[in-house]
């Protein structure tokens, strides 16, 4: 019998995992295997992993890791939950996709429970899309479609990260990611970050005047590529001031900060960061399928939901019934489990623990929720990070002197405790080049260094 024959009702043939499962190997054996399969954009992996349960993950020499980046923010509920699995599972095996000429009740129920949770008014709709760069192209879309009265620049702040596609990267301000990709989209605009002055310098008459009106500023209410940087209380309501007195769009990029991360839905729902403000579009992404790629542009009210009309807009696998289960899953056990609590509360163990175990090296933990930095006192992010993974943890070195933590929302007391522990004896020679060091570190550019490169 061959494969083929299972569409027809014939039982899957026994052969299935030698067809889905790789053959065993070490770390050094993947890892020189990456490097002759996989294009060279991420440099060599730091280690090879081939499992993982809750918050732990296990490289394929067997070490076990505390997984305190959760695939940049992504999974949510940890490793291989059963709920997740059983959801994924249990779509993929009664409809796995469907183009969207069809609605599916997954997807509905999944727009519904955003809307909900986003305490969206009447008129509110909901993109779906497969990543956070996919989200905002969208939302960079709208805002291109909000053009009337001759609205034509897009403001974003400096230091913020939107995504890698050509829309999203014009949004962002790094220039090292910019430049080799330019000419970008046009019509961007950076402001300084946290700067009300400057913002209303850019929505001023002299600035309309001569560089034409503003369509959308595009805003994350924590920057987390940037070093986990928040704004001040105030700004994101000087901004929605200023939006709506100018009829441009406010988009928020919860793509990282969503979901749960810091301790809410979505961070601009808690007052000392969104001060109450209702935006006009939320991205989303990262953890809102626990692991499996899905991401949704939030439009509030009817206005931004109609911006984008029929056939304006589209993509083949966005709002997939297997990626909308999964996200129907994550968020379910959020709530179910009351893990938005457990992000404050192992939150706040973690950032005092952190700041207060004294050790030289660690100036301060900023951040919110499960979404930290520790701020070093030397640029030695790098070596941190791979002190990190030798003692079992998994952290980003999200900036030459800072150490980004986003563990999953499951993260306990005790493995909190851990992680306190590590930071308060970690130790890094005056000189990087010393023998201590390891010998992969030449550099501390987050561009080209494993440990310190981002999304
Ligand atoms: C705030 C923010 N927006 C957008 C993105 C891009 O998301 P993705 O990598 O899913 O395309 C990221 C990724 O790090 C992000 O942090």
């Amino acid at each position: 019998m061959s494969t083929l024959d299972h569409p027809t009702g014939a039982p899957a043939p026994a052969t299935t995992s030698a067809v889905t499962a790789p053959a065993s190997g070490s770390v050094a054996q993947w890892t020189d295997r990456y490097a002759h399969a996989v294009m060279d954009t991420f440099g060599p992996p730091q280690r090879v992993l081939v499992r993982g349960e809750g918050a732990y993950v296990w490289d394929a020499d067997g070490k076990r890791y505390l997984d305190l980046l959760a695939g940049i923010a992504v999974n949510a509920l940890g490793h291989a939950h059963p709920t997740l699995t059983a959801a994924v599972s249990a779509q993929l095996g009664t409809l796995g996709h469907v183009s969207n000429f069809f609605g599916t009740p997954t997807q509905i129920a999944l727009a519904e429970r955003l809307l909900a949770l986003a305490e969206a008014p009447e008129g509110s709709r909901v993109f779906f899309t497969n990543s956070g760069t996919e989200a905002n192209e969208a939302a960079f879309k709208m805002a291109r479609r909000n053009s009337d009265s001759g609205r034509t620049r897009v403001l974003a702040l400096q230091g913020g990260f939107h995504g890698r596609s050509m829309g999203a990267l014009a949004l962002t301000s790094k220039a090292a990611y910019r430049e080799p990709f330019e000419p970008l989209p046009g019509g961007v605009e950076f402001v300084a970050f946290d700067d009300v002055a400057a913002l209303e310098e850019a929505f001023s008459p002299a600035a309309v005047a001569e560089r034409g009106g503003v369509a959308a500023l595009v805003v994350e209410p924590v920057q987390g590529e940037a070093g986990v940087r928040s704004l001040s209380p105030g700004y994101l309501v000087a901004a929605r001031e200023l939006t709506a007195r100018h009829g441009a769009l406010l988009v928020l990029d919860e793509v990282q900060t969503g979901v749960g991360r810091t301790g809410s839905w979505f961070a601009y729902q808690q007052p000392e960061v969104g001060g109450g403000i209702v935006p006009d579009v939320v991205t989303l992404a990262k953890g809102l399928g626990g692991g499996f790629p899905v991401g949704a542009v939030v439009a509030y009210g009817e206005r931004a939901a109609t911006l984008l009309g029929r056939g304006q807009h589209g993509t083949t696998f966005g709002g997939n019934p297997v990626a909308a289960a999964a996200a129907l899953a994550t968020l379910g056990v959020i709530e179910r489990d009351g893990l938005l609590e457990n992000v404050r509360t192992v939150g706040a163990l973690l950032r005092e623990g952190i700041a207060g175990a004294g050790n030289p090296l660690v100036e301060g933990v900023r951040g919110r929720g499960l979404l930290l930095a520790v701020q070093l006192t030397r640029p030695v992010a790098a070596e941190v990070a791979r002190a990190a993974l030798d003692a079992g943890f998994v952290v980003n070195a999200v900036a030459p002197d800072a150490i980004r933590l986003a563990p999953p929302l499951i993260l306990t007391p005790d493995q909190a405790r851990d992680v306190v522990a590590f930071f308060a004896s970690v130790a890094v020679p005056e000189d990087p080049a010393a023998p201590t060091a390891a010998p992969t570190a030449p550099t501390t550019d987050p561009t080209t260094d494993p440990t310190t490169r981002s999304s």
